[in-house]
C-alpha cells in the first residue's frame, strides 16, 4: 500500500470513536519500530516527522523510509508534518511525498493563522494531501501556566468554530491543558473546554503533548472527540533508556545494533500499548 492520507484515518476513527496513535520519528529504528507495533496490533498509524527530525534525518531520508513502511506494512500508514511552522516548509513536504501535513500558526494573530492555514489548505486538498491546523498555544513542560493566564493560551471554542469554517482543516489541534515534553505534576486538562470545541466545530481533533498524561485522561479525550493522539517524550524515554541500560551492561560494546537493537523493541513495546490504549487495536 501506498502512504494514506489522515483524513481517511480520522474517518474511520469517527466512525469507530476511536483515535490513531501520531508517534514521531527520527531515525530508522523509531521508524521499524512504530511500524512493527501497529502491524503486531493490526491498527492503522500515523509517522510523524517535525522540521527538527527533518533536519536530522534529511527530508529524503524520512520520505524513503516512510514510503517503504507503507510499502511492505499490511496495515495503513500515513506520513505527516508534525507542527510545520512556515508555509514554505509545508509546500517542501507537500512536493516530497507527505501525504499529510500540520500548519502551525499558533504563534500568529486569529486572522494571519486563518489566512496561512486556508492557503495550506487549499494547495494540499488540490493534491490530496490532509492538513491539520492549531489554535491556542501549546506549551513546552517548562512553561507554567498561571489559572489567569489560561484563557490567553487555551484555545477559545468560539474561534475554535470560526477557524475550522473558514479554513477548512480535516482536524484541529486545540490547547487544552496538555503540554509538550515531561510533566513536573498530573496535567490537569479542561475537558468542559474540549468538549464545547468539538460541539462547535464538528471535526477530529488532535491531542499534542500526550506523553505522560494518565490513561483515564486519554480515553476521556477521545470520548470527547480526540482523534488523533501525539506521542513523541515515551518513545524517546524508552529508546534511550534501553541504550542506557545496553551500554551499562555491556561497557566494552562497539558494535551499535547491540545497542540500538534493543531499543527498538523497547520503543515498540511502548508504541503496541498506545495504540491499544486509544482503541485503535485492530481496527486496520
Ligand atoms: O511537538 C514536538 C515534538 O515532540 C517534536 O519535537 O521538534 O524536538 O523533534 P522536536
Ligand atoms: P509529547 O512529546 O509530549 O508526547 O508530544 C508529542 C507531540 O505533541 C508532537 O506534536
Ligand atoms: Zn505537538
Amino acid at each position: 500500500m501506498g502512504l494514506v492520507s489522515i483524513r481517511e484515518l480520522l474517518a474511520a476513527a469517527e466512525k469507530g470513536a476511536y483515535a490513531v496513535g501520531a508517534f514521531n520519528c527520527n531515525n530508522m529504528e523509531i521508524v521499524q519500530a512504530i511500524i512493527e507495533a501497529a502491524e503486531a496490533e493490526k491498527a492503522p498509524v500515523i509517522l510523524q516527522a517535525s522540521q527538527g527530525a527533518i533536519r536530522y534525518a534529511g527530508i529524503n531520508y524520512i520520505v524513503a523510509m516512510a514510503r517503504e513502511a507503507a510499502a511492505q506494512a499490511s496495515v495503513p500508514v500515513a506520513l505527516h508534518l508534525d507542527h510545520g511552522t512556515d508555509f514554505n516548509q509545508v509546500m517542501l513536504c507537500i512536493r516530497h511525498g507527505f501525504s499529510s501535513v500540520m500548519i502551525d500558526g499558533s504563534r500568529y494573530s486569529l486572522e494571519e493563522n486563518i489566512a496561512v492555514t486556508k492557503k495550506v489548505v487549499e494547495i494540499a486538498r488540490a493534491v490530496g494531501v490532509s492538513v491539520e491546523g492549531e489554535l491556542g498555544r501549546i506549551r513546552g513542560t517548562e512553561d507554567e501556566i498561571k489559572v489567569s493566564e489560561r484563557e490567553a493560551f487555551f484555545t477559545d471554542p468560539e474561534e475554535a468554530r470560526r477557524f475550522v469554517r473558514e479554513t477548512g482543516v480535516d482536524a484541529l489541534a486545540p490547547s487544552i491543558g496538555t503540554a509538550h515534553g515531561r510533566y513536573r505534576g498530573r496535567p490537569e486538562l479542561d475537558f468542559p473546554r474540549l468538549q464545547k470545541i468539538r460541539e462547535l466545530t464538528g471535526i477530529p481533533l488532535v491531542l499534542h503533548g500526550s506523553s505522560g498524561v494518565p490513561d483515564e485522561d486519554i480515553r476521556q479525550a477521545i470520548a470527547l472527540g480526540v482523534r488523533k493522539v501525539n506521542i513523541d517524550t515515551n518513545i524517546r524515554e524508552a529508546f534511550v533508556a534501553a541504550m542506557r541500560r545496553e551500554l551499562g551492561d555491556n561497557p566494552g560494546e562497539i558494535d551499535p545494533r547491540k545497542i540500538l537493537g534493543p531499543a527498538r523493541e523497547a520503543a515498540r513495546e511502548v508504541i503496541r500499548e498506545k495504540i491499544r490504549l486509544f482503541g485503535s487495536a485492530g481496527k486496520a
